[in-house]
């Protein structure tokens, strides 16, 4: 089936019971069994229930994966991936990823014998210089904030070389624009709190996986450890899929207005967006995805340019999160990157003066406008 096709209907059947179009909201924790041991295959809803199931079943369709595990979270997906790897063994990861998955990694999962080591995954003649020996590589392309892009094909071939996985954390681009699996990944973890919701009204991860093996152990830990999506939310995620195909091109065709307007503001001093043609990443993002998606940083200078500009924004709305219908803009060192340190920041050059918008899908001009006036304040 077509994308489109399958983001409405991948996974889902009419309800048996009623013949409801859209798959109900399982509320319930357990199930009746009709004698010990005789049961429909639902035995707990920690284990087993069927909104989630069937939001699984869309996602592992529309990432071109074999099969998808949903957790609370994104930060519950990636921790969940992170139980692929045993103390002593060793995860290399692109560096700026997003600050909660940086602060996973280095605050919590380091405590437990697991080494992590952060590198420029963007350069792949020095990334393979420098990895060393890993069992897991852990990127985004793009990077969260700065939009550096990664050879996902090229990265995966040197993570299987080296008897390695290669993770794709997929939140930005969305399947409708990117599908890593395709590339090589093994796995692809998603925030679905951003664009396949894409309604700003719920938390959740996903992690999609090519393979059987890892794929029973993701079941394995999703039901061990609990850190499931409720069925409310799999419900309001499962919803949100339905239209990805139709949000995905009206947010990317708003960026293309956006960032131009961006680039040329006397104010701003640098765009980071892949899609334009001299962004180092351009080509290589061009052949493994299919557009540049709706999430553009952008540098005023100071953290005095970014408070003033931030405070004059009216139709955008400032606060953390991307990928909503609505523009959400954020100030990544004192919001998604705070775990950084200041020293890591200034390293990966995400500075004070840097803003990113996640552009939503209202009318360009209207966003446009409303960029233009509060830049005047800086
Ligand atoms: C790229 C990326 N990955 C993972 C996460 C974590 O997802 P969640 O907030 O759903 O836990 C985020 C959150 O902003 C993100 O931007």
């Amino acid at each position: 089936m077509g994308f489109a096709t399958d983001c409405i209907h991948a996974g889902q059947e009419p309800d048996p019971t009623t013949g409801a179009v859209t798959v109900p909201i399982y509320q319930t924790s357990t199930y009746v069994q009709e004698e010990l041991g005789k049961h429909k295959g639902y035995e707990y809803a920690r284990t087993h229930n069927l909104t989630r199931r069937t939001l699984e079943k869309n996602l592992a369709a529309l990432e071109g994966g074999h099969d998808a595990y949903c957790y609370a979270s994104g930060m519950a997906a990636t921790q969940a991936v992170l139980t692929l790897v045993k103390a002593g063994q060793r995860v290399v990861v692109s560096d700026n990823v997003y600050g909660g998955t940086h602060r996973l990694f280095t605050k919590i999962l380091a405590q437990y014998g697991v080494e992590f080591a952060f590198l420029d995954a963007s350069d792949p003649a020095v990334f393979e210089e420098q990895a060393g020996e890993f069992q897991m590589l852990w990127i985004e392309t793009p990077t969260n904030p700065l939009m550096k892009i990664c050879d996902v094909r090229r990265l995966a071939a040197l993570a299987h070389r080296k008897g390695a996985l290669l993770v794709v954390d997929n939140t930005f681009m969305s399947p409708f624009f990117q599908r890593p699996l395709a590339l090589g990944a093994d796995v692809v973890v998603h925030s679905t709190t951003k664009f396949l919701n894409g309604h700003s009204d719920s938390v959740g991860g996903v992690a999609v996986v090519r393979d059987e093996a890892l794929a029973r152990w993701l079941q394995y830990v999703q039901n061990a450890v609990g850190a499931i999506l409720s069925p409310f939310d799999s419900w309001l995620v499962l919803r949100g899929t339905k239209t990805l195909h139709l949000r995905m091109p009206r947010h990317e065709e708003n960026a293309c207005e956006v960032a131009p307007f961006l680039f040329n503001h006397p104010k701003v001093e640098r765009v980071f967006w892949p899609g334009f043609p001299d962004h180092p990443g351009h080509e290589v993002h061009k052949h493994q995805a299919t557009g540049f998606g709706a999430m553009i940083s952008f540098e005023l200078g100071s953290l005095a340019a970014a408070r003033r500009m931030l405070g004059r924004v009216r139709l955008c709305s400032l606060g953390e999160s991307l990928g909503g219908v609505e523009t959400l803009i954020s100030h990544p060192a004192t919001m998604t990157h705070a775990g950084y340190t200041p020293d890591e920041r200034q390293r990966l050059g995400i500075t004070d003066g840097l803003v990113r918008i996640s552009v939503g899908c209202e009318d360009a001009d209207d966003l446009v406008r409303d960029l233009e006036q509060a830049l005047a304040a800086v």
